[in-house]
């Protein structure tokens, strides 16, 4: 079931941020921006989608209250009776606006407007806002609204910009903005780490899976921010490059990933205990066997672990260098994959608990 409600979580934040980024760009005059092929059908789907995949944790909290009673009967006790169930009737209405507004060409505000409605409901319900409701609500919402009007323009012009036009005109407001939105995105995202972990016990929650998952994207934000830089200060003066903002964007669905499925699990607040209720990460028994309590995770130097570490930071340097050739496309996106797989294991082998 985690699978299921964390794929559906990666499609909600792509289509969030592709519904933002049309509306962001709908606010950048003609001559400070390439011109973009966007389809009304496509931003409708992407509308359905905010609706249809915010409904997984319904379905989920079916499946684990269905005791025979039949699906229906439960499903609409979850739908009329659970603070998540009017959550989602709240994203639908919303939505329902949102595409009533795209479908009739209403005002740029009007759709703004709708589109932060329907991210504060996402802030409302998130886990943070679960543990302390006005302050969880106000960084979760705002973590999620810097992360979709950045990745919400770079998905446009990486996959649907049509022309290089006005390109350095549009560097020169979209690399500050974008640096801009990744300083807030990463305060808001330390703010709320800090509700489920202390930074001292930080490492210790790498032996449960949200510490794993939390670990793994702040290693997949590395390269990625890497391919922000490349395209933003690196390649300015340059003539667009789709390459690297494709690569980019493709290095971003991995944080997306990371934390699709890190938000499914039990946050490490309370590590001994979730430990005891949950037991290890897969991914920590397969590389340092079964752990016991109590943690106390130090560093514990290997040489296969200090050769990984390494060859990450080759792989990571060569991903940049590669920016100065031309290189296949893949080539800088493999080098950003193989720095999150070397640096993550190298780690692993590096840390004892
Ligand atoms: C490129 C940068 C980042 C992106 C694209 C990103 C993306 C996201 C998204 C989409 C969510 C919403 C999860 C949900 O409600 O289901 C989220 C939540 C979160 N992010 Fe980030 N984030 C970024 C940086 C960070 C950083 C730097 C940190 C910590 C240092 C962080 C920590 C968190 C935490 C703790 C949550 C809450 C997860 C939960 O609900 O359990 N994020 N992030």
């Amino acid at each position: 079931m985690i699978t299921f409600t964390a794929i559906a979580d990666f499609l909600l934040y792509t289509v969030f941020s592709y519904l933002a980024g049309s509306v962001v760009l709908k606010f950048v005059p003609e001559d400070k921006k390439p011109r973009i092929s966007e389809s009304k059908a496509l931003l409708l789907i992407c509308v359905a989608g905010t609706a249809l995949f915010s409904l997984a944790p319904l379905i989920e909290l079916t499946v684990f209250l269905e005791n025979g009673e039949g699906w229906i009967g439960t499903f609409l006790t979850v739908l009329l009776e659970s603070g998540n169930g009017h959550g989602w009737l709240v994203t639908v209405a919303l939505s329902l606006l949102l595409g009533f507004a795209i479908y009739f060409d209403t005002s740029k505000y009007n759709q703004a407007y709708y589109l932060i409605l329907l991210i504060l409901v996402i802030g409302y319900f998130s886990h943070v806002a679960s543990l302390s409701l006005w302050s969880g609500f106000a960084s979760h919402s705002l973590h999620f609204f810097f992360m979709v009007i950045w990745t919400g323009v770079l998905l446009h012009i990486a996959w649907f910009s049509i022309d290089d036009s006005n390109w350095a005109r549009f560097l020169s407001w979209f690399t500050p903005y974008a640096v801009f939105c990744v300083a807030a995105l990463i305060a808001t995202g330390v703010f709320i780490m800090f509700y489920f972990v202390e930074p001292e016990s930080y490492a210790n929650s790498w032996v449960l899976p949200y510490g794993q998952m939390l670990l793994l994207k702040h290693l997949s934000i590395i390269p990625l921010l890497a391919a922000a830089f490349i395209n933003g200060f690196l390649n300015k003066g340059r003539l667009l490059d789709r390459t690297w903002l494709k690569v980019e964007s493709l290095l971003l669905f991995f944080v997306f990933l990371f934390t699709a499925f890190m938000s499914k699990q039990a946050p490490p607040h309370e590590i001994h205990h979730t430990f005891q209720a949950e037991g290890a990460a897969p991914l920590v028994v397969l590389l340092k066997g079964e752990q016991s309590i109590p943690f106390d995770a130090s560093l514990d130097w290997s040489v296969n672990g200090i050769v990984l570490f390494v060859i990450g930071i080759l792989l990571l340097s060569m991903m940049v260098f590669s920016s100065y050739r031309q290189v296949s496309s893949w080539l800088p996106f493999l080098f950003g994959t193989g720095f999150i797989v070397t640096v993550y294991i190298g780690l692993m082998l590096n840390v004892s608990f």
